[in-house]
């Protein structure tokens, strides 16, 4: 495969997309922005954002002339969006696509009825039929859970870091891969370096397996005054719970994050954390102890 030297990246003003961005400009490549919508100085000056209607082949099609590669950052609501963006890019020639999904247990056939889960089996299939006719090359980078996002002191967190509250999933020995937003984006640009090594297949990389009583117990070594208030709670009836009110209509975040948890947070029952990685490839350093102590020390305050 030729070199990959123009990247479009669509999804850049989320959460994730900033740093992939990051990656890419770092790692040098042209980049172009694909954006619903050009919000005034939301990138820095110099980037090349161009407005798309992501419903509309035409229009996406035009955006990706001399592009080589897509990367999709897209909101998890909008995975099913990216058929349009798939095809688009194939009849524009782009030779590498790497979807929006980005998870551990995403890639785990146990989970492909869910909802969540079901629009990101159906987009890799999607992408496997441009494959299978040579019209494309694809890519998912497995990263396990965002650090960041496991570390959020806030309900949706591991541990509730400014109230010293946890909510113990199945006791809090789950193992969960993890990798920062930062070394995600990263990634991102090293499989596009690595073209022909990571071509029509998952990648997957992990900067740290930890456990939330892992985490607790670093905490509570580093702060041996504060008293943690623990429960503990079953994944499989937070997986449930979620399920039922979902499929009742109720597709608010906190549902949402029922079926995450009961899935992606649930340990060796849908493969929240592996073992084996891409790390060398992609040149992913692994954290020690000392780093997520360092982590931690910085949430706790
Ligand atoms: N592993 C983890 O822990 C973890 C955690 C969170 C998310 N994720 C995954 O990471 C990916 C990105 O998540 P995120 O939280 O960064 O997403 P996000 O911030 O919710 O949204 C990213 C961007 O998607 C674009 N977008 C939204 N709706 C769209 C639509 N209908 N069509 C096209 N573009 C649309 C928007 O960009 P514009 O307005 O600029 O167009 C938005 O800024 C998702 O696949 C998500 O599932 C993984």
């Amino acid at each position: 495969m030729s070199q990959i030297k123009s990247v479009a990246l669509a999804g850049a003003s989320g959460a994730f997309g900033p740093y992939v961005l990051r990656g890419l400009l770092d790692a040098k490549f042209e980049v172009k922005v694909l954006a619903r919508s050009k919000k005034s100085g939301h990138f820095e000056a110099g980037i090349d954002v161009v407005e798309v209607d992501f419903t509309s082949v035409e229009s996406l099609t035009a955006a990706l002339q001399g592009i080589d590669a897509v990367v999709s950052t897209v909101a998890g609501t909008a995975i099913k969006t990216q058929g349009v963006l798939i095809d688009a890019a194939a009849l524009a020639g782009v030779k590498r696509f790497i979807p929006s999904e980005y998870g551990s247990v995403t890639t785990n056939p146990k989970v492909q009825t869910f909802p969540l889960y079901d629009n990101v089996f159906m987009i890799r299939n999607h992408l496997q039929e441009k494959a299978d006719v040579g019209q494309l090359t694809w890519t998912v980078l497995a990263c396990g859970a965002f650090l960041e996002f496991l570390l959020a002191s806030s309900s949706t967190g591991l541990l509730d870091f400014a109230n010293r509250k946890a909510t113990l999933l199945d006791g809090g020995d789950n193992r969960l891969t993890s990798t920062s937003l930062t070394t995600a984006g990263k990634a991102i640009a090293e499989i596009l370096k690595n073209s022909e090594a990571t071509k029509n297949r998952v990648v997957k990389v992990s900067e740290i397996i930890l456990t939330q009583n892992q985490l607790l117990q670093i905490a509570q070594k580093l702060k041996p005054e504060d008293k943690w208030h623990t429960s503990t709670v079953a994944t499989s009836a937070l997986l449930k719970e979620g399920l039922d009110e979902f499929s009742a209509g109720d597709f608010s975040f906190p549902v949402i994050f029922k079926i995450i948890a009961g899935t992606g947070l649930a340990g060796e029952t849908y493969g929240s954390a592996y073992d084996e990685t891409d790390n060398d490839l992609l040149g992913v350093q692994e954290l020690t102890e000392a780093d997520l102590t360092r982590v931690v020390a910085e949430k706790l305050g």
